[in-house]
């Protein structure tokens, strides 16, 4: 659980984090199509609740999903907000070179939307919302400018999932505790496996791109599937799914989906992680289900517990980041 911060505290972080960003943009070189599929069959998203819809990123960073979803996702009007000059600066040149018309990038912080209440039909942000200072807060401002019967989807850092990576980054910040720089020079020459391993994920993104991302951020919370339930509960809006899943019954019908075998190449780089999905895609595959489940049952205490330790165990880092999804009541 994460302390509550003043609004001081929380403008630093916003410009420390941003400044970082605007020198760093992120991603760079992510083939997001291969993503998207399962990822959002897993979710239990149907493209119905985009198609021809207006859709929000809340962090959009170098803009790679909003053109995912104004081309691929057919979305009637794919808005992302950022407040790194330099990731929008990128966002717009994708749009350019692109000429991806119902894409629009504007400056705005995710904490305080310029946008009316119940404005859009769907609605999400990934690997954002930890990095603010505030975030539940900044996922309340998601669901307020989302419409009742939207779908609304927030993926964050895990407190398991998350582990190897905040050891690393709470040495490194015990030794250079000011100095992102030094973090990250250091972070290279003594913690250089998750870059390797990100770099293949990436497609030979420059290492110090990734460095920064990990170590040079100056601020970052992780939280359980637990709290982020509670969110929900508070914010009404109903559990949809998750990814990565999480009760174990879950497992078996994403393994079954076809969508799997594009995904796949995003565990490059883990191999453990790699083995066993190959091997539950092996068990499951065969039964090929086809049909969308768009309602999981919400995870209990046990069954999240479960999933979040084999996140850390086979993971290997690999599930920082874990997402859920829900519908605004
Ligand atoms: C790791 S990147 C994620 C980019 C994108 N969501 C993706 O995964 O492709 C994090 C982004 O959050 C942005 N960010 C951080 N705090 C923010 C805030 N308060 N308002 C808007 N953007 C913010 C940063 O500028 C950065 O571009």
């Amino acid at each position: 659980m994460a302390d509550i911060l003043t609004d001081e505290e929380i403008r630093a972080i916003k410009e420390k984090n941003v400044g970082m960003y605007s020198k760093h943009p992120w991603p760079v070189n992510r083939r997001t199509a291969e993503e998207m599929g399962w990822r959002l069959k897993v979710l239990g998203i149907h493209p119905r609740e985009f198609e021809g819809k207006r859709t929000l990123e809340c962090g959009c960073g170098t803009g790679n999903y909003v053109i995912w979803y104004a081309v691929e996702g057919k979305v009637s009007e794919a808005v992302g907000v950022d407040l790194s000059d330099g990731s929008l600066a990128v966002a717009n040149r994708l749009k350019e070179e692109g000429k991806v018309e119902n894409a629009t990038f504007k400056k705005m912080d995710v904490l305080k939307l310029d946008f009316p209440d119940n404005y859009f039909d769907y609605a999400y942000s990934y690997g954002v919302f930890m990095i603010t200072g505030d975030t539940e807060g900044a996922f309340r401002e998601m669901v307020r400018v989302t419409k009742p019967g939207g779908t609304v989807t927030i993926s964050i850092y895990n407190t398991f999932g998350r582990w190897p990576v905040t050891i690393r980054q709470k040495i490194l910040n015990k030794l250079a505790p000011n100095d992102p720089d030094k973090r990250v020079k250091l972070g290279m020459k003594y913690f250089p496996g998750p870059f390797k391993k990100l770099d293949k994920r990436y497609y030979g993104l420059n290492t110090e791109q990734l460095a920064y991302d990990t170590f040079g951020i100056p601020y970052e919370e992780v939280h359980s599937a637990g709290e982020v339930l509670g969110w929900l509960k508070r914010a009404n809006v109903k559990y949809k799914g998750a990814f990565a899943p999480l009760r174990v019954r879950d497992y078996f019908y994403a393994f079954s989906l076809d969508e799997y075998k594009d995904f796949r190449s995003t565990f490059t780089g883990y191999p453990a992680t790699q083995k066993v999905s190959d091997l539950l895609y092996k068990i499951s595959g065969g039964r090929k289900s086809q049909e969308y489940i768009t309602q999981f049952p919400s995870p209990g205490p046990i069954s999240r517990g479960f999933c979040q330790l084999m996140w850390l165990l086979i993971g290997g880092s690999r599930f920082s980041c874990f997402t859920i999804s829900g519908v605004k009541q």
